[in-house]
């Protein structure tokens, strides 16, 4: 097992080589390969009016694609007058990059009102796949979220003819300021439920319609008799996603999280926040539609675990135009502006443990088995009722407001900043770490050992 010594000459060298790649300055005259701009404004979606965080304006924020293995600047204004904001790339490991990781007061200062940040990325090799990227400050990744997809030069280990995104928010009435306020609070204010699902960034909300131009279904054009990558994004903040679409119930897993998997059929997904999924999906052909007598299925999104249900739909829509003119006729369609009178599905209760143990990678990967497992760290989740609610890991709490009234858990500055100003009192301290169950309580992070690779801070 490598020394506490070993561990900091490894950041020691990354703080050195991460000083040698920076001698660039980044003003006006560098040329990112993407630009993003986040600002705040009012948005009327699923007929509801709300002061949301966009990403250039667009919800959700633009879809990203980036090559695997190659380094990505990506230059990120905020353009908000009163709100600062970091972006996190969801899923992607930022070894190489850790001043890239989005995560205030960890990585990076936040990027303040009227100021920019470049993002370095490097996608690791073999981990072409579905991501996702959103503001990480307060509550504004609830809206300020976008998908990301990493591409590989090789052709995917899986053939379809073509792919589409279904990618999962909530929608609340309160703003992100209210929704945030409630959360921190002394007791505790439960947001409750969304308003609505959106599918694609569209939806009917059932409470509060103030805006009916608004409240529309997303429509997925699809052609029949081919086969489609549908990569799911739930890039949801606080509601568990039940989804299905109707008559289609042969969805073979082929992606999950960044990596691909053998294949696993299901017919129905279960979504927690973060997680992604890809699926095949083989449309029907004409007869099988002219059978069926419509060009229309529901897709349909449900929560799960809490009191009361949102259900939310989207619709996959066939183009009849491929079929001859026997079935391409306008009836075999559904409203776009309206919910379905009946729920066309019936979703099953919570599965426990959905997918938990049965995907498996396409190629092997090194992972290690149970019996070589040298160290076992225990982590101690916690949701605190002792008249506040605060999350800790082994006692530790994490927060990135200064302000916190509990106690000041934070660092005064960003880790990585301090690192890279050679603060050596926010070097995580392996003894201490190791005998604290694997966090070191000083400066309250966990000491990870790599032997090959820098430290993951945080
Ligand atoms: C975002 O908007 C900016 C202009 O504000 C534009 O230059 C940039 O290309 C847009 N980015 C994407 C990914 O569409
Ligand atoms: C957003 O809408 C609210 C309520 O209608 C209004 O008070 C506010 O001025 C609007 N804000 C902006 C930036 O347009
Ligand atoms: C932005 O972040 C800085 C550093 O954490 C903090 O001092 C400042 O109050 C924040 N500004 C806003 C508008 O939240
Ligand atoms: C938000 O939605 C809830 C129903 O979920 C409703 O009771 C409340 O009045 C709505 N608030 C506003 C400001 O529309
Ligand atoms: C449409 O009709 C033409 C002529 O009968 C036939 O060749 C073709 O296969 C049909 N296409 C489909 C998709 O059924
Ligand atoms: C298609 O789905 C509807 C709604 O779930 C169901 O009533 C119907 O039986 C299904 N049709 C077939 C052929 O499976
Ligand atoms: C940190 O220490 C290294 C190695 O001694 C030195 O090269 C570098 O200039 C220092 N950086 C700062 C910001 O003081």
């Amino acid at each position: 097992m490598p020394s506490p010594s070993i561990m900091m000459g490894v950041i020691s060298a990354l703080v050195a080589g991460v000083a040698a790649l920076h001698a660039r300055v980044h003003d006006d005259t560098f040329t990112p390969d993407l630009v993003l701009s986040v600002t705040r404004q009012n948005v009327s979606v699923a007929g509801i009016e709300r002061y949301s965080t966009l990403i250039n304006s667009s919800l959700p924020a633009p879809m990203l694609r980036i090559p695997e293995n190659q380094v990505v600047w990506i230059r990120v204004h905020n353009e908000m007058v009163d709100e600062n904001v970091t972006i996190h790339w969801h899923g992607l490991a930022q070894a190489a990059y850790p001043f890239s990781d989005g995560t205030p007061l960890a990585s990076q200062w936040p990027i303040p009102p009227k100021h920019f940040f470049d993002y370095e990325l490097k996608t690791l090799d073999g981990t072409a796949g579905t991501y996702f990227y959103h503001a990480h400050v307060g509550f504004q990744a609830v809206t300020a979220t976008g998908p990301l997809i990493v591409e590989s030069a090789k052709p995917p280990p899986y053939a379809y003819d073509d792919e589409r995104i279904v990618f999962l928010q909530e929608l609340f009435n309160k703003t992100d300021a209210e929704v945030e306020e409630g959360l921190v609070a002394t007791p505790l204010r439960w947001t409750g439920e969304p308003q609505s699902w959106l599918i694609n960034g569209k939806g009917i909300s059932s409470y509060g319609i103030v805006d009916p131009s608004s409240a529309t279904l997303s429509v997925i054009d699809v052609e029949p008799h081919k086969a489609y990558r549908f990569r799911f994004i739930a890039a949801t903040s606080l509601s568990y996603a039940s989804f299905g679409f109707e008559n289609h119930t042969n969805l073979e897993i082929i992606e999950a999280d960044g990596h691909y998997t053998k294949v696993h059929s299901v017919e129905f997904l279960q979504m927690g926040t973060g997680q992604r999924f890809s699926t095949l999906l083989k449309t029907k052909t004409c007869d099988e539609l002219k059978s069926f007598g419509k060009l229309d299925f529901y897709m349909q999104l449900e929560s799960r675990d809490r009191t009361s249900v949102v259900t939310n739909y989207a619709i996959l829509r066939y183009d009849g135009s491929k079929c001859n003119s026997t079935i391409s006729t306008k009836d075999l369609h559904v409203p776009v502006n309206a919910n379905p009178l009946t729920t066309p599905i019936q979703l099953p209760p919570t599965v426990n443990g959905f997918l938990d143990y049965v995907l498996q990678p396409l190629e092997p990967n090194d992972f290690p088995a149970a019996t070589e497992v040298t160290r076992r760290i225990v982590i101690n989740v916690q949701q605190i009722v002792n008249q506040w609610y605060a999350w800790e890991n082994n006692g530790v709490r994490w927060t990135d407001d200064a302000s916190d009234p509990l106690e000041h858990t934070t660092p005064s500055k960003p880790y990585l900043v301090a690192l890279y100003q050679n603060e050596t009192g926010y070097l995580p301290n392996y003894e201490l770490a190791i005998t604290n169950g694997g966090l070191d309580p000083e400066t309250k992070t966990s000491a990870h050992v790599h032997t090959t690779g820098p430290p993951a801070a945080g």
